[in-house]
């Protein structure tokens, strides 16, 4: 995805810090400590500008969400919008976060929103390979990848978040009876991943090749790239895999 450079991206993403998920590493609290829950841990890999992962934070507040985004810039659009989502206030018309009770937030100050009030996601800018490889065995219900970069050019395929490197991450993190998630545009991605999926460990659960018209279309949540693209006409593919484990039956949705 690319953007013009946000003014002040950085300083917007400080001030909103609070929805920000703690950068793994030796002693980074847990998931469960850092939601303050037990429940599903659901991890979206590329949430762009967040609409998605907002929607269905709200229509599925039964779990716990980690949103990923490796551009900082994007980043802070989709948390800008989460915020907006749950009552947390706006942008001031002259820069910085404008809490709802009329406290401005600019110039590096950090908003220590009250926990109850934060929700159920946490973002994160974070390569997707990297973040998947600090999980726990065993940990995340669902993975989500929607609408992620094709990389089509001959020598770019390990970049695909469903090449055989990324599929490893996800099968190790994914509970037995997981499942991943994936839509795309994209007809040669769609197959690569059809073929990828099965040879690292997954089983096939359901997949359309025109969502919009499938028996899913009713619960669908469309992300910004897909209304795009359905705009534009274009029939959007849908899969859906559990991993093979040892205990699990590869059946489960
Ligand atoms: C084509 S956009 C789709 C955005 C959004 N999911 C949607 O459907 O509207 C793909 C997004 O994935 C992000 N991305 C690509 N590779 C990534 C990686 N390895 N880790 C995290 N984010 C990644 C890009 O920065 C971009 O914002």
């Amino acid at each position: 995805m690319r953007m013009r450079k946000k003014r002040h991206g950085n300083e917007r993403l400080l001030a909103l810090s609070a929805l920000l998920y703690p950068n793994p590493g030796e002693n980074a609290p847990r998931p469960a400590e850092v939601f303050g829950s037990e429940r599903p841990l659901v991890l979206e890999v590329g949430c762009g500008k967040g609409e998605f992962i907002t929607r269905l934070s709200l229509a599925e507040p039964d779990a716990d969400y980690i949103a990923l985004e490796r551009v900082a810039d994007v980043c802070v659009v989709a948390v800008e919008k989460y915020a907006r989502s749950r009552g947390l206030g706006d942008m001031a018309p002259n820069g910085g976060w404008l809490a709802p009770d009329g406290s401005l937030y600019k110039d590096g100050a950090v908003w220590d929103i009250p926990f109850e009030q934060r929700g159920n996601v946490r973002f994160l800018v974070a390569d997707a390979a990297d973040f998947a490889q600090k999980l726990e065995e065993n940990s995340v219900s669902a993975i989500l990848a929607n609408f992620s970069d094709p990389w089509p050019g001959k020598g770019d395929h390990k970049k695909r978040l469903t090449s055989p490197a990324f599929l490893e991450n996800y099968r190790r993190i994914l509970k037995p009876d997981g499942v991943f998630r994936f839509k795309t545009d994209n007809d040669g991605l769609f197959d690569y991943t059809l073929e990828t999926l099965p040879e690292n460990g997954f089983r096939i659960l359901w997949t359309t090749r025109d969502l919009h018209n499938s028996e899913r279309a009713a619960d669908n949540i469309v992300t910004e790239y897909e209304r795009n693209f359905t705009e534009r006409g274009v029939p959007i593919k849908m899969l859906e895999a559990a991993p093979v484990k040892d205990g699990s039956s590869g059946e489960k949705a």
